[in-house]
């Protein structure tokens, strides 16, 4: 078997967006966690799913939260994603998130949305699948710029080209 370098030098050839997932911790403060394993599931029930490494501080506010929501991000919310990407504070500010039917932040500006229920947790080596159950969904209009993550760094796409 391959050792974890060459793993993760290979998985990183598969290019991604990036998106946020935000919940509610104990505390009630909304919190983010920048994430590119979010993956479509099921369209009927609408299920998506996402994974956390077993070692993050996060670990213990995700598996006890009823409730999260995937946030798409766009290209320019690359400073969110750093932000929520590292070690240390991972509350959104008042001006980053709006609340869903449900009580759950919602990251403002992101390319789409889905508010999601846990519907099932799955432990799967050194981390946790994540499968959400979707209770609603957003998704702007055609035309900005997604976020997206290849071999290890933020890379651009062609929006143009793409809507053509
Ligand atoms: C582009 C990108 C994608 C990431 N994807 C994931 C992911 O899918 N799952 C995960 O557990 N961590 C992922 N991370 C790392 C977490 O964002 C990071 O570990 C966490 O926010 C920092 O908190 P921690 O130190 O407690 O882990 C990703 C980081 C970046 C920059």
């Amino acid at each position: 078997m391959a050792g974890s370098t060459d793993l993760r030098q290979a998985f990183g050839q598969f290019g991604t967006g990036v998106a946020i997932i935000a919940l509610r911790d104990s505390e009630n403060r909304p919190t983010g966690l920048t994430v590119n394993s979010f993956a479509s599931v099921s369209l009927e029930p609408p299920l998506l799913s996402w994974c956390l490494a077993n070692d993050s501080q996060l670990f213990d506010e995700v598996a006890r939260a009823g409730r999260f929501s995937v946030n798409v991000l766009a290209a320019d919310q690359l400073d969110l994603s750093n932000r929520m990407a590292g070690a240390g504070d991972h509350v959104l500010q008042p001006d980053e998130f709006d609340e869903g039917t449900y009580g759950t932040p919602l990251v403002r500006g992101a390319l789409a949305q889905f508010d999601c229920h846990i519907h099932d947790r799955v432990e799967l080596g050194d981390h946790i699948m994540l499968v959400g159950g979707i209770d609603a969904t957003r998704h702007c209009a055609q035309g900005r710029a997604p976020l997206m993550y290849f071999r290890g760094k933020y890379a651009g796409i062609d929006v143009e080209a793409c809507n053509g």
